[in-house]
């Protein structure tokens, strides 16, 4: 039988955090960030850690994050490129219902761009539109590779209070 880990997959903007608070309230069940988690353990900010330790090591300790995660019932929001490295798609999957939020190229960029988060990986292409949506078409092609081994792939954008209703009931139907 799965687990119950309810993990929120998708690129940097994709709204992850928000809907994972969303979904967290609705099932009652406890609601946990990496990126934050990662922070308050190694008590620096992603761009401080990626800028210290470079990215390999921010990667290892997202590993290392996933593979503490208790077993209780909880609705997890992952870093956006956490899937894509270590087996990490492969753990989530064996561990609980994984679900991509999925965004086109051109709404991820204007969420990226209204964005006051520091992500370092966008940091550089975040003030030329052209440039930056060229970016997350090649980060994000790479990447569908992993994302799309989620269990249920939604719609990211339009995630209106009735879909919300709905992927409920397809994850209490999974549980
Ligand atoms: C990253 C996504 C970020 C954060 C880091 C790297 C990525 O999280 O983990 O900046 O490689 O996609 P969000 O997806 O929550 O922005």
């Amino acid at each position: 039988m799965r687990g119950k880990l309810i993990f929120l997959i998708g690129f940097m903007g994709a709204g992850k955090t928000r809907t994972g608070k969303r979904l967290a309230k609705a099932l009652d069940f406890p609601f946990l960030d990496s990126d934050l988690e990662i922070m308050k353990n190694t008590q620096k900010s992603i761009e401080e850690l990626f800028a210290e330790e470079g990215e390999a090591h921010f990667r290892s300790l997202e590993k290392e994050w996933l593979l503490g995660l208790g077993p209780n019932p909880t609705i997890v929001s992952v870093g956006g490129g956490l899937p894509c490295f270590h087996n990490n798609m492969e753990e989530m999957n064996k561990r609980g219902i994984t679900i991509y939020l999925k965004l086109s190229v051109e709404a991820l960029a204007e969420r990226l761009q209204q964005s006051k988060t520091v992500r370092p990986l966008i940091e550089p292409y975040k003030q030329d539109e052209p440039v930056l949506k060229s970016f997350i078409r090649a980060k994000l092609e790479e990447r569908d590779v992993f994302y799309n081994q989620s269990h249920l792939i939604v719609n990211g954008l339009s995630l209106s209070q009735n879909r919300l209703n709905e992927l409920i009931d397809e994850i209490r139907e999974r549980l």
